[in-house]
């Protein structure tokens, strides 16, 4: 049987330290589904997307580790992802070490070491201070 993982997150401005979690999240099984944070739910957590859902789901599609993109709207869809969908392993970096584990009583969860000195934030900053 195909052995399921999921993680979570906005994946904007692609980087490698995403790259490097999609590919160790893809590791623990067979099919990866990369739950992406659409616009909403961005500006819900207070995070503004420089590219749209639409753009940032196309580039994560393209990327071999990447089996499957559903919308993540919300903060609590988590539990009945996982059981739709029949995920085994749910993967997320360690910036939310222990956030989740209440869904270890579903699946395996995984939290995995944060590439260093690469975010989001670091880049969007870094091209400020270049101009
Ligand atoms: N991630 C990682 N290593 C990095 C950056 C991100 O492993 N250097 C992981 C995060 O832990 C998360 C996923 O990639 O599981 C998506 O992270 P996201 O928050 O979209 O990326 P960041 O670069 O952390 O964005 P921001 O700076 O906006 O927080």
């Amino acid at each position: 049987m195909m052995k399921k993982v999921i993680t979570y997150g906005t994946f904007d401005l692609l980087h490698y330290g995403h790259i490097l979690l999609l590919q160790r999240a893809k590791a623990f099984g067979d099919h990866l589904t990369v739950a992406l944070s659409t616009d909403d739910f961005n500006r819900l957590k207070g995070k503004a997307a420089y590219f749209s859902y639409e753009k940032r789901k196309m580039m994560l599609e393209a990327i071999k580790y990447v089996d499957e993109v559903i919308p993540e709207t919300c903060w609590e869809q988590k539990a009945s992802d996982i059981q739709r969908l029949g995920i085994s392993v749910f993967v997320m970096g360690n910036d939310w070490e222990g956030k989740f584990d209440e869904l270890r009583s579903q699946c395996e969860v995984i939290y995995l070491a944060r590439t260093p000195d690469i975010s989001t934030t670091s880049i969007k900053s870094g091209l400020q201070h270049s101009l």
